[in-house]
């Protein structure tokens, strides 16, 4: 199998290209090191990089998948990480649907036609107060032109009907991954990036611990390793067709997560609260059943998963 990952430098994309070289398949992989990292990339005689951005013009895009051909594209490369959706809305905004809008011109060009074009997509998309709680695929896209955060949920509708649209028209099966809440190491642990690094950090360092408001909204949690099964399988199986929730239908309070986070690291369930950021949303939790079906239900604990990244923090730390 031959699959191009763009965003391949990323929390996700790395981890994507990390399973699926075990799989013993054949990568290529793209990033601009937005928040990538080049010490995320994996060495491996059938791995290939190649560093661009996908919102340049797309001649060097468009022969690079007319060369590598491949089955499978996984397209994870977008600007991602919630400061950045209120402090670079435009920026967010214009660089993912660019990107998205890239590469699919980029694909036409070439001539290639894969057996899959799987897209990131968010559970953002499902909006501030989703239909219902967990969340199905069939939820619609809720977008507030009046809130500064559907900067991110907007650019990742618009992938959603580019690539739908796309696809369908050139006939080419598409996966829409409605991603929840993934984590796992090789986050980014700064301010821009996921809540379990930087409560991991937070912890971890002499610093005042803080949730951002009083605890009390949910989300779910998916292990990076149950990501990416879920999604090579999905992507590799006729039933994973369609939009796709991709998550763990646990739920739980930020509060219960910091938790689960200060038991890890055996520090007192001591914390300020700060304000809640506009629009955040007060629950977010999917429905399953779909991925479950094609890949089994998630296989690491919160507790477990938490352990792995403070043990792997304790070890960059050393
Ligand atoms: N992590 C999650 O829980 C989550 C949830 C919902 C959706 N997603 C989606 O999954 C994808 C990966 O998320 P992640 O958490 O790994 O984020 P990430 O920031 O770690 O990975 C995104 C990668 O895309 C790269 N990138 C950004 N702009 C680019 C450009 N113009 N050209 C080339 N590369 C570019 C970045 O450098 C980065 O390496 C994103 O599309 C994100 O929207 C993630």
């Amino acid at each position: 199998m031959r699959c191009f990952i763009t965003g391949v430098a990323g929390f996700l994309g790395s981890h994507l290209a990390d399973e699926a070289l075990a799989r013993g398949w054949t990568v290529l992989g793209v990033d601009n090191f937005f928040r990538g990292r080049k010490e995320h990339l994996p060495e491996h005689d059938e791995f290939t990089f190649v560093e661009l951005d996908l919102c340049d013009e797309i001649t060097h895009l468009s022969s690079l998948l007319s060369s590598f051909a491949p089955d499978i594209i996984l397209h994870y490369g977008a600007i991602n990480g919630t400061e950045y959706f209120y402090e670079q809305p435009w920026g967010v905004f214009e660089t993912n649907i660019r990107a998205t809008s890239n590469l699919l011109k980029a694909l036409l060009k070439s001539g290639h036609t894969p057996q899959r074009v799987a897209y990131a997509s968010s559970s953002e998309v499902y909006g501030e107060i989703p239909d219902t709680i967990p969340t199905t695929e069939d939820g619609i896209t809720r977008l507030d032109i009046h809130s500064t955060r559907d900067s991110y949920a907007s650019s990742k509708a618009i992938g959603d009907f580019y690539v739908k649209l796309f696809c369908e028209e050139h006939t080419i099966p598409w996966t829409i991954l409605r991603i929840f809440n993934a984590y796992g190491t090789r986050m980014d642990a700064s301010k821009y990036g996921q809540v379990i690094p930087e409560f991991i950090r937070k912890a971890l360092d002499d610093t005042p611990f803080s949730i951002i408001g009083d605890g009390s909204q949910t989300r779910s949690f998916c292990h990076v390793d149950d990501h990416v099964r879920m999604v090579l399988d999905a992507v590799t199986h006729p039933d994973g067709i369609g939009v796709l929730n991709i998550g763990n239908d646990e739920e739980i309070t930020i509060e219960q997560l910091a938790h689960v986070v200060l038991e890890a690291v055996n520090r007192p369930f001591e914390f300020k609260n700060l304000p809640l950021r506009a629009n955040d949303p007060p629950r977010r939790a999917p429905d399953c059943s779909r991925i479950k079906s094609i890949s089994g239900p998630c296989r690491v604990s919160l507790q477990e998963g938490i352990a792995r990244c403070v043990e792997h923090e304790l070890m960059q730390d050393e």
